[in-house]
Formats: structure tokens, C-alpha cells, sequence
């Protein structure tokens, strides 16, 4: 009894909240509600066109399967709009070796096939990353010599012999802890942290003209973790390992954009990498009000102006253009309506701000 209560208490709250995004953009009766009197983004700005435009190589989403039978969400992805996409799920480990050196990749070739044919270029995603580990990587007690014939193994099939995707892949997912310690996974447990240079050393072999990268979040602003990112990128340049990129994910929350994150990208360049922004997302807690669009209006433009502003920025990503699909109400209980497009596909004030950002 003393459990069940506090769930029951708790049960109309989160219906409630997942309930509002759905709501918004359900409502094609045409009648008056809350959710429509909202404001939305007016500008006709082009946001890779822009992004190209201030020297930037591109802007992009993320993108999945799931969504390509939703044809008006990729007459938006297919569009001009985006001239870089990123896989969700498809090319994770999971995905691409769920058995050992048994190889699926229909799912990213998908992703893939909707590039090339709309000439945009692609964000590989990801190679090494403790979640979306299937168990026989992670539960198989491999020596430090089996686990880097795995690491190899899976980066020589996935990487280059499949996909040549011509632009950058993510090789290590999220290494550090907050305190910039790293993960104890199954990689660092076995290999301590080489397995970072074995799987950058195995992508450059594969991909010899990838941009290979970290990515990980809560290093966009100066701190232990990102201290502890540039600290890594040190080493790995000082022994000659190919790092080119840190990815700056960039989930954040309404109103807490680090305030230094213009000079903390610029700590990174001055290292010699470049730096993408590559999972950009602002949430709020549900229900979105016309003041909190507009704060993340103002905050999607703080964002998008600082990679501007800074040479070695080469590029941006959101995790996904629509709330229709993003990933946060599931993930942030409370949370939500934190991308550019409204769960209706239309563009939110945030669009005028990414707008705003680049120009
Ligand atoms: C995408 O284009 C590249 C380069 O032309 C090609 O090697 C690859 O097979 C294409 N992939 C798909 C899935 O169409
Ligand atoms: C790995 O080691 C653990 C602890 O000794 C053991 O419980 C587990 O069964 C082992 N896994 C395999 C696949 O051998």
C-alpha cells in the first residue's frame, strides 16, 4: 500500500502530460483550444541553404525507419531544409551485429539510400557505446585481445565496406561520466581506455576519409566532463591517434544554455578538432505557453549563433525536427514540444530562432 499510493497520485500527471504535445497536434476539428491559440514560427529561411550560406557544411536531423512511411514528415526531411542526416537507431551496435559477425544493415542502408538520392550527406551513428550493446558483447567475458578483434571486426564490416557515407561517424559514444571519469562499461573494464584508440585507429583504416569523432553530452559548457574530453583529445592527438570532431549533443533544457558554450567550442578547436553539434534538442516542462516558444526561440538562436560564430563549428544537428518524433516526452517524464517543428509538422517560433542563429 505505502507504493501503491504515491504511483496513483502520480498516474493523472503523467497521462496529463503526455497527453498535451499529441493533443496540439491531433486537433484537426478546427476548433478553438489552448494549444492552438500557440504561436508558430513565420520565417521561409532554408536552414541548410543558411547554414551553407555562413560556411557552415551543413544543417541537418536525425531520422529513422520508422518514420519514412509518413510521407508528410519526409516531404520536410527530403526537403532543402536539411542537407545532413543522422540515423536514430539503425547503424547502432544492436542493429548492426546483433549476433557475433552476423551483419544486418537494411536499416541504415535505408537511411543511406535516402541521402544519396536527395544529396544529403550522412553522420554515422554510433560505433562504440555501451547501451544498445547487445550481450554477447557485453556479458561474454572476452580477454582485452578477444574484445579488440570484436571492436575491429565490427568497425571494419560496419564502417566503409557498407557505409561509405562520405562524411563523419560517431566511433565513440559517450565515454565520460559527469565527474569525467570514464563509463565502467565492458570496453573500458577490458581495455581500460585504449579501446578508443583501437576503435578510432579501426575507423580510419575502414574510412580513410571519414571524420571520425567523439560524441557525448553535458560537455558543452566548461566543466569537469569537458575538461575531461579535452584532456582525452590531448592524448589522443599527442600519439598520433585520428580524431577529427567532438560532438556536442546538445540536449538541453529551456533556459539553461551554458553561457560559455561559444568559448568552450573555441577550447576545443584551439585543440585541433572540430566541433558539430550533432543531437540539438530544448525541452520544457509540459504544458508549452506562448512564453516558454519564446524562450526556446531565444535559446535555439543562442545555440545555433554560437556554432556560427566559431570556424571550427562546422555543423548542426537536431534530434529530430518534430516533436512527432522526438525522443524526450519518453525519456523526461514532465518534458517535451523541444524541437522546431510542433507535433503537426508546423514550424514553432524555435524555427525563426535557429533562423535568426544563422544569419
Ligand atoms: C550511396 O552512395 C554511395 C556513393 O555513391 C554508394 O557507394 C552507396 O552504395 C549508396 N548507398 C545506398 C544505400 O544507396
Ligand atoms: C562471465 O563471468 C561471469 C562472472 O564470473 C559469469 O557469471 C558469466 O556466466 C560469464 N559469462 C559467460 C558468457 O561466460
Amino acid at each position: 500500500m505505502k507504493l501503491l499510493a504515491p504511483v496513483a497520485a502520480l498516474l493523472p500527471f503523467i497521462s496529463l502530460s503526455q497527453c498535451l504535445p499529441s493533443n496540439a497536434g491531433s486537433d484537426t476539428s478546427g476548433t478553438t483550444t489552448a494549444t492552438s491559440a500557440l504561436p508558430s514560427g513565420t520565417s521561409m529561411g532554408v536552414l541548410n541553404t543558411l547554414a551553407q550560406g555562413i560556411g557552415k557544411k551543413y544543417f541537418g536531423s536525425a531520422t529513422d525507419n520508422p518514420e519514412f512511411t509518413d510521407s508528410a514528415y519526409m516531404a520536410i526531411l527530403e526537403s532543402s531544409e536539411f542537407g545532413q542526416i543522422t540515423p536514430g537507431n539503425s547503424m547502432k551496435w544492436d542493429a548492426t551485429e546483433p549476433e557475433q559477425n552476423t551483419f544486418t544493415f537494411s536499416g541504415g542502408d535505408a537511411v543511406v539510400a535516402i541521402a544519396n538520392s536527395t544529396g544529403k550527406i550522412v553522420r554515422g551513428h554510433n560505433l562504440v557505446w555501451q547501451s544498445q550493446l547487445p550481450s554477447w558483447v557485453s556479458d561474454s567475458n572476452f580477454t582485452a585481445d578477444e574484445l579488440t578483434s570484436v571492436i575491429q571486426n565490427h568497425i571494419s564490416n560496419v564502417v566503409g565496406t557498407n557505409y561509405i557515407i562520405g562524411y563523419a561517424w560517431d566511433v565513440v559514444n559517450e565515454p565520460f561520466n559527469s565527474d569525467g571519469t570514464f563509463v565502467s562499461d565492458v570496453f573500458y573494464n577490458t581495455l581500460g581506455s585504449d579501446f578508443i584508440s583501437i576503435a578510432l585507429n579501426a575507423a580510419h583504416a575502414a574510412d580513410p576519409d571519414a571524420k571520425l569523432c567523439i560524441n557525448d553530452y553535458g560537455i558543452e559548457g566548461s566543466g569537469t566532463k569537458s575538461t575531461a574530453m579535452q584532456n582525452l583529445v590531448q592524448t589522443l592527438k599527442a600519439n598520433s591517434v585520428p580524431i577529427d570532431c567532438i560532438g556536442f549533443e546538445s540536449h538541453f533544457i529551456l533556459g539553461e544554455i551554458p553561457s560559455d558554450l561559444q568559448s568552450n567550442m573555441e577550447a576545443f578547436t584551439a585543440l585541433g578538432v572540430d566541433v558539430q553539434i550533432t543531437e540539438l534538442d530544448i525541452r520544457m516542462e509540459l504544458p508549452e505557453t506562448a512564453d516558454l516558444l519564446d524562450q526556446q526561440k531565444s535559446d535555439y538562436e543562442t545555440v545555433i549563433a554560437a556554432c556560427a560564430a566559431v570556424s571550427g563549428c562546422v555543423g548542426m544537428t537536431v534530434w529530430d525536427f518534430t516533436d512527432k518524433y522526438s525522443w524526450v516526452p519518453s525519456t523526461f517524464s514532465g518534458y517535451g514540444a523541444a524541437c522546431p517543428y510542433d507535433s503537426n509538422l508546423v514550424k514553432k517560433p524555435a524555427f525563426d530562432g535557429i533562423v535568426a542563429g544563422l544569419s
